[in-house]
């Protein structure tokens, strides 16, 4: 009879034993998980540190072509850059075609140009004939390229006026 109590009682201790033990592995292994979880962390935080944290625009410099496909009288839309090149009997001259406004493309209309997001108003040469644009559309820097080929700055402005001679 006595036997049958303490069997019972050596079965719980027993049982607890298990636990206790099941308790210290799931602890070992946690703390083990958890270190190696923290190491990995730290070594993927060691992977990037070489690289430089640097967006790359892409380059403001575009070619447009060459200059004999800009023959005096020509006025060019080049969509691709957001860009009208004009040439006339003094040189050639690029114009933006970016709002000063907001930043929306302005499309060809009769005498110049229209914003169609505020209904700006520009003349041929760029300069505004109604707001809301603040400033006239800008005129871009060209240069050549050392097999003849002209390069427009797509973020270099120069003075209204400026041709290039070609
Ligand atoms: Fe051109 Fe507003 S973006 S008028």
């Amino acid at each position: 009879m006595v036997g049958a109590r303490q069997l019972g009682d050596r079965a719980l201790s027993h049982q607890e034993a298990i636990e206790s033990v099941s308790r210290r592995e799931f602890l070992e292994t946690a703390a083990t998980r958890s270190a190696a979880a923290a190491l990995f962390a730290g070594f993927l935080g060691l992977l990037r540190m070489p690289k430089p944290n640097i967006h790359y625009e892409p380059d403001s410099k575009v070619r447009i072509g060459f200059a004999d496909e800009f023959p005096a009288g020509t006025s060019r839309l080049i969509s691709a850059h957001n860009i009208r090149v004009v040439r006339d009997q003094e040189g050639l001259h690029v114009v933006s075609l970016v709002c000063t406004h907001l930043g929306c493309v302005v499309q060809a209309a009769e005498g110049g140009f229209l914003c169609p997001c505020h209904g700006s108003k520009f003349d041929e040469a760029g300069t505004v004939t109604k707001g809301p644009a603040p400033r006239a559309l800008p005129w871009l820097a060209v240069s050549r390229a050392e097999d003849g080929a002209l390069i427009v700055d797509l973020r270099k402005e120069v003075p209204p006026g400026t041709k290039t001679v070609v």
